[in-house]
């Protein structure tokens, strides 16, 4: 074959960087040439910091992944106009050569739009405040604005040569985000954009194959992609470019008030193989580590600070197991299979009752697939002059035809079992020692000052450019004896849409609210004493991330949008006064934000004497030692109600623990046939939504203290708080005869087997017991001489092992639990 690389070699240089073709064809990406099966998952570079960027990345590649991918996040490389940043975590150029170390690829999504449960989608609040704007659409402001920060990262990526085109290992970028899904509402306004968005990306010249998620129109050579739990009934708007999966849901994120969601191993493998046993051949995993949605980053409304996923990784890097390991196996072997699955002629033999196999045949060997997507039955078919048993939702893949390497339902990787450990850094008192301050509110409350006066009510987009969750909104009213609406009976009524309110009369707190149940309009009301004369009516909004996704959400309002009145009620006559349009005063923000009560350094006079509980606008501060080792960390924060943490001044994210996730809709085992919806596999009920949020271990001095500050907004009690260290408690794994048992507590000693058995064993990991057949050698004693003591070890599961259990002729396995 005619060699494709290009090779830049420069004088006096001893290098060469060779630049990579990727292209694609009717059936695959290739990259110089070759057809490949590429699998890829996400990782959001500002979810996580740099120091966990190689770990991250290296635990993909182990995985058996080939590229990573990652959106660009416009408002924080933006966060004013034309002023940019792109330190510490949003190193995106480290990052990307992070995954070039690992010899990776990289897959760019730059959107800018990105939905991605990330605050307002990834657009800047100051785009929504330009004059004539309007979003997603043919709008010359919108789009100049667009193509200056896609142009900016194409040229800050080709000054760095990443691009594959460049030797780089960016294999392929994306302009827009699932527009497809919106589009009708834009009319052909709409279809001129998408146009647009195609001729633009096309003019910035990457050198790689540019693509458009869920976008049944991609003008060519766009390349439509598919995302959702399940894309096997894809198939792209060009049938000559590949089909391609841009987003397998790995799990779901969580809401506010929200439980915790699940998807199950078998099911996620399912939907992966079934995509390629029909001729899918790109797929990536949305995500493969969520992470956490620090400082203000999280969009929604209402999402949460983990942005867990359930995905292969979990929250802080560690392995989600047995999703990783199984998803791992699967990888192995469909690159097995990549020259014959890229190449063969497919065909298909329907077996009747959603049972089907395919077949991919070239000159050198055949590979095989068998799917059964019946949701209940579980099949026993005949194929080839060999039988397979194939449980319902399954599919088996038979990398020569002949014999079955893997199941979707049938895990053999290990599970671990987390757990969180006190924190036993060297004379760390058992209870922090807290000292306070209240938040200085006196000002906004009884003279209703702000920083701007004006006679409406308005947006707090508008007023805050979204600097801070916090907007006051004051007025003053003067009441007469003669009012119509004075009276005994009198209440402040306000027509919102702030996510949480608190109003105040005259200094007094006079009520809160907080959004429920998704219900961003609505209205509060409560008695309210007002005096004959002047009277200050404070009101504080406050957003919980910025919506993310719809047809014109960057228009949703935030805030009080009105009207708001004042009823008096005497007898049964009801007098209503409309404020709306008062002079209303606006203040943007908290005090203590700006005079940097979180600042490890703030100058500020704490006290430490009654530290108050259940106060609410207080500011609480303690030391602590960091906890040895190396493991994640966490930080307790049960007891407190909502609000803001900083550790050593940096912000981890917005807490409450005091929202408290519905009772309905959980379920302790969960059916992974059928297909996956968000409210599948539910847990958490009736508990705290999240209670333990991620401190990353760079945020810790290892030496000496370190500082956590709350804010305190609707009340709590500290004393609870501790900070802890998540680990692999034990490990089980139930492997079916044939395969290899690899057990591993991630880089800590085996220290016990606490179960074994080889034969029918029945229950689940904490909860095995041996069945009606078992072999006659000690499985427990076997284990314990070849894993105890180890950090890893692997065991063939074999008769010749553990002996020769009758169990009349039914698969045995071995089922073990192994402490850490
Ligand atoms: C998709 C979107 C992603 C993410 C996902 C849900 O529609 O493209 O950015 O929001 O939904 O997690």
């Amino acid at each position: 074959m005619v060699s494709l690389k290009f090779v830049f070699c420069f004088l006096l240089v001893t290098s060469c960087t060779y630049a990579t073709i990727v292209s694609h064809d009717g059936r695959a990406i290739t990259i110089d040439g070759h057809r490949r099966v590429l699998l890829s998952g996400s990782i959001h570079y500002p979810r996580s910091t740099p120091e966990m960027w190689p770990d991250l990345i290296k635990k993909g590649k182990e995985g058996g992944l080939d590229a990573i991918e990652t959106y660009v996040f416009w408002n924080a490389h933006e966060p004013t106009r034309r002023q940019y940043d792109f330190s510490g975590n949003l190193d995106l150029i480290r990052f990307l050569k992070s995954i070039q170390d690992e010899g990776m690829y990289g897959v760019l999504r730059i959107g800018p739009y990105v939905c991605a449960e990330w605050n307002y989608g990834g657009f800047p609040v100051w785009l929504h405040n330009m004059p004539e704007i309007e979003f997603r659409t043919s709008n010359t402001a919108f789009m100049n604005e667009m193509q200056n920060f896609t142009t900016m990262i194409v040229d800050m990526v080709k000054k760095e040569k990443l691009f594959a085109s460049q030797g780089g290992p960016i294999i392929l970028a994306q302009i827009e985000n699932e527009y497809g899904n919106v589009i009708a509402s834009y009319g052909a306004a709409g279809k001129a954009y998408i146009q647009w968005c195609a001729n633009m990306a096309q003019s910035l010249d990457v050198g790689v194959p540019w693509i458009m998620c869920q976008q049944d129109d991609a003008p060519q050579p766009m390349l439509n992609t598919c995302n959702g739990w399940y894309c096997d009934n894809f198939e792209p708007n060009n049938p000559n470019t590949p089909k391609m999966w841009t987003e397998n849901w790995t799990g779901w994120y969580k809401n506010w008030g929200g439980k915790n969601p699940h998807r199950t191993t078998e099911d996620v493998a399912f939907a992966v193989a079934r995509f390629f046993q029909r001729g899918g051949t790109f797929q990536n995993y949305y995500m493969y580590h969520g992470g956490t949605n620090f400082d203000r980053t999280s969009g929604g409304p209402y999402i949460t600070t983990s942005y867990d996923y359930d995905a292969p990784l979990d929250e802080y890097g560690n392995l989600n197991q047995p999703k990783y390991g199984h998803l791992k196996q699967l990888h192995d072997v469909l690159h097995s299979m990549e020259k014959i699955l890229t190449h063969g002629n497919i065909s298909t033999v329907d077996f009747g009752n959603q049972v089907t196999a395919t077949v991919y045949k070239t000159e050198d060997g055949s590979s095989c697939f068998i799917g059964n997507v019946n949701e209940t039955s579980d099949a026993t078919i005949n194929f080839q002059g060999t039988s397979y048993d194939v449980p319902a939702w399954s599919v088996s893949i038979i990398p020569d035809c002949k014999t079955e390497t893997y199941n979707t339902a049938k895990i053999n990787a290990q599970t671990s079992v987390m757990v969180k450990k006190p924190n036993e850094a060297e004379n760390e008192p058992s209870t922090l020692k807290w000292s306070w301050r209240p938040e200085n509110i006196d000002n906004v409350l009884l003279k209703g000052k702000g920083e701007s006066t004006v006679s409406q009510l308005f947006d707090q987009k508008v007023v805050s450019n979204d600097e801070s969750d916090y907007l006051w909104y004051m007025t003053r009213v003067n009441l007469k004896e003669q009012d119509p609406v004075w009276g005994k009976n009198m209440t402040l009524r306000i027509n919102s849409t702030a996510h949480v309110l608190h109003a105040f009369v005259n200094g007094q707190h006079i009520g809160n609210y907080r959004v429920e149940n998704g219900k961003f309009h609505y209205v509060f009301e409560q008695d309210a004493k007002f005096n004959l004369g002047a009277n200050v009516i404070t009101l504080l909004s406050i957003t919980v991330g910025l919506p993310n996704y719809g047809p014109f959400f960057e228009n949703v309002p935030a805030g009080i949008t009105g009207p708001v009145f004042i009823i008096g009620r005497n007898g049964d006559e009801t007098v209503v006064k409309d404020l709306s349009s008062h002079k209303w005063s606006y203040k943007t923000g908290l005090s203590g934000f700006e005079n940097q009560l979180f600042s490890s350094e703030s100058p500020s006079t704490w006290s430490g004497e009654s530290v108050p509980f259940n106060r609410t606008m207080t500011w609480y501060k303690t030391t602590f030692k960091a906890p040895l080792g190396n493991e994640p960390v966490v930080v307790d924060l049960l007891g407190l109600g909502k609000g803001t943490a900083w550790i050593n001044g940096n912000n981890i994210g917005r807490y409450w623990p005091a929202f408290l996730a519905g009772t309905d809709g959980c379920s302790a085992g969960c059916d992974y046939r059928g297909a996956y919806f968000a409210e599948k596999c539910q847990t958490q009920c009736g508990e705290p939504t999240q209670r333990w949020y991620h401190v990353p271990r760079s945020f810790l001095n290892s030496e000496g203290d370190n500082t956590l500050v709350l804010f305190e907004e609707i009340g709590g009690n500290p004393s609870l708080v501790n900070f802890q260290t998540i680990r692999v408690g034990s490990v089980c794994a139930n492997v079916y005869e044939k395969n290899v048992l690899e057990l591993s507590c991630n880089g800590k000693p085996i220290s016990a087997i606490k179960f074994a058995s080889f034969g029918n064993p029945g229950g689940n990991c904490g909860s095995f017991e041996i069945g009606t057949c078992e072999a006659s050698n000690n499985a427990a004693a076997i284990l314990t001489k070849e894993c105890v003591g180890k950090e890893k070890c692997y065991v063939d599961v074999s008769e010749d092992k553990f002996g020769a259990p009758d169990c009349g002729g039914a698969a045995k396995r071995l089922a073990v639990e192994a402490m850490c």
